[in-house]
């Protein structure tokens, strides 16, 4: 499959000047980049448009830095919402990449921190998508990303509910941690191989 897609310098083109201010842009920016390069890889082995993948795994995360940390909850609809016009495509990728479940309700209010209004905003915006294999490549990504290495779905959710005070047994959290499960075993048959491997992830 070609490479047809491949933008490497997108995220450049976008980022606002001042970006280089905030330190934890530097965080965003080496994990952008470790999600693209784990996306290619899946996505070699997967029979799909590497290229694609990789630009995508780039791209998703475009909205983080735009909105102040205390605000991160609302990257994935702000990447949405500078792509939409000119990008349709990536900004779908940045709306879905927080949300396997894409219908929950209950996950989208959890994820904003129960700011209701921002989670009808992004509800509104999913309505209107249909997961594709590349959302779902990216939502798988970027859980087994940390800032530049791979980790499993377990070992992140994990740190996510301990970090977030979550429940890991709360039936929101079960369901978020069962689609990731599928979703892996997805790409382990479309790759052919377990993802964990390719990635080099010790489990
Ligand atoms: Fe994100």
């Amino acid at each position: 499959m070609s490479e047809s897609y491949l933008n490497t310098s997108l995220l450049d083109e976008l980022l606002p000047e001042n970006w280089r201010s905030n330190q934890k842009n530097f965080k965003t920016y080496t994990h952008s980049k470790t999600v693209a390069a784990a996306a290619r890889i899946v996505a070699k082995k997967s029979q799909m448009e590497w290229g694609r993948a990789y630009t995508y795994g780039l791209m998703h995360d475009i909205g983080k830095f735009y909105v102040p940390n205390s605000r991160a909850y609302k990257h994935p609809r702000v990447g949405y919402e500078i792509l939409k016009d000119t990008h349709r495509d990536i900004a779908e990728i940045c709306v879905t990449h927080s949300f396997p479940n894409i219908k929950s309700f209950d996950h989208i209010i959890n994820y904003c921190k129960n700011d209701k209004k921002e989670a009808s905003k992004i509800l509104s915006i999913l309505e209107t998508i249909h997961l594709n294999d590349y959302m779902e490549l990216i939502q798988l990504c970027d859980k087994v990303s940390g800032l530049d290495s791979y980790t499993s779905i377990e070992a992140k959710l994990k740190w996510y509910t301990e970090t977030n005070q979550i429940n890991e047994n709360d039936i929101v959290t079960v369901l978020y941690r069962k689609k990731l499960e599928s979703i892996k075993s997805k790409f382990d048959s479309l790759a052919g191989t377990n993802v964990y491997k390719l990635l080099g992830i010790d489990v």
